[in-house]
């Protein structure tokens, strides 16, 4: 294929596949079709990903660029999605600066002493993407030079990060976290001001090695309600999302269960906004207003149920869109590890053999 120009030189990189399929859909630009990647989908549904992944933790493979450069690109090849997606986590800048976390299998990441007070903030230094996560930026350089198709990059926003440091392990309704907001406002937003800080510097070194798009993930913004979201978390993924504006590439804003809060994300200043399965895809496009582009929202049950359920599902996505230039094709929240891969390579065919975009 040839998208766009490839670049050697790191100065020389933005503006880089802006032909691509992926990149046009981002921006609501007539192309040719429907772009598709998925969430996690480089992970534990591939074989090949569970032959070379190794018994330590995920944070030491993420620290293994040659690892971490072949895994990103395992369901680029067998499924040939139209986006890579840097294999990394969005604990990795918390841990870089040695806020002390790990991420345990089959649960997630888990902090050994949870942030709970004004004195914590001390843990929370700078990061110097450089020194801090060399690995990180070795394995975007690697995946740039390799890569026919663009990168994207990412990083977790304010509130979700947030949510983990203090909660200190995965959590449902995230209620510690929500007590620190309620009771001690001023702690809550240095806290999340410093992780918008994080996220910056991190997004802004994987931009500046050659990722073409990011997406900050906010999986559990749907935990707020509206005015919640408004208060507490819209202003530091604004803080992010406006610190890239300059960069000139995509910025994609995704959350779980955000229906109520589509517009809010789209407002922050993000250029699309994921959906999940809960909101058909032309009610989202009414919440968040016109000029942003949706990614989304096949629910990734449906690729477990199997191929015929999954092909039906994905055709309603499709129709829902009804052709929309602004339509990135994804899964509305992560593959599931149980998934079959033969059914999402099926996926990709269908939509890019089905998917139409008016012009
Ligand atoms: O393929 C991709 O999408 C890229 C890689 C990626 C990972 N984590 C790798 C990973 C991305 C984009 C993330 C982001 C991430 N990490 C999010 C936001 C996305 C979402 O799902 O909403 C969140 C909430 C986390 C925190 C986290 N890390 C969780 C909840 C878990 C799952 C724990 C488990 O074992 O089930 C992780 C670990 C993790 N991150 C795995 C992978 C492939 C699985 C563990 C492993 O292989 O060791």
């Amino acid at each position: 294929m040839g998208w766009g120009r490839r670049s050697d030189n790191l100065g020389d990189v933005s503006g880089a596949f802006d032909d691509h399929p992926f990149i046009r859909a981002c921006r609501g630009l007539p192309h040719d079709r429907v772009p598709v990647w998925f969430m996690r989908q480089a992970g534990r549904s591939l074989p090949e990903y569970r032959a070379i992944r190794g018994t330590g933790t995920i944070l030491d493979a993420i620290a293994d660029p040659d690892l971490s450069t072949e895994i990103t690109l395992q369901p680029v090849r067998r499924h040939n999605v139209d986006a890579a997606i840097l294999y990394s986590d969005i604990v990795v800048p918390a841990h870089a600066i040695g806020f002390g976390l790990t991420i345990t299998p089959g649960v997630g990441p888990e902090v050994d002493e949870p942030f709970r007070h004004e004195d914590d903030l001390a843990r929370l230094r700078p990061l110097d993407p450089e020194a801090d996560t060399p690995y990180v930026l070795e394995t975007v350089r690697q995946l740039v030079a390799e890569l026919d198709r663009p990168l994207i990059g990412f990083a977790g926003a304010p509130f979700t990060v947030a949510s983990y440091l203090v909660e200190g392990r995965p959590s449902r309704d995230h209620a510690i976290t929500k007590s620190m907001m309620f009771n001690n406002e001023p702690l809550w937003h240095a806290l999340c001001d410093r992780l918008a800080d994080l996220a910056i510097a991190s997004l802004q070194s994987q931009i500046d090695h050659g990722a073409s798009a990011i997406q900050l993930f906010d999986s559990w913004a749907g935990s707020l309600s509206p005015r919640q979201y408004q208060r507490y978390a819209a202003p530091h993924s604004t803080k992010v999302m406006d610190a890239l504006a300059d960069a000139g590439i995509p910025r994609i804003h995704f959350g779980v269960t955000t229906g109520e809060l589509l517009g809010q994300l789209a407002a922050t200043g993000a250029d699309v906004v994921g959906v999940d399965w809960r909101v058909p895809l032309s009610e989202a496009r009414n919440r968040v207003g016109s000029g942003i582009s949706l990614q989304g929202n096949l629910d990734p049950t449906t690729i477990l149920a199997g191929v015929d359920a999954a092909t039906e599902a994905a055709r309603e996505v499709l129709a829902d869109n009804d052709g929309h230039p602004g339509h990135i094709f994804n899964l509305g929240h992560g593959v599931m590890p149980a998934s079959d891969p033969e059914v999402l390579t099926e996926i990709v065919r269908l939509v890019h053999r089905e998917g139409t975009v008016r012009t």
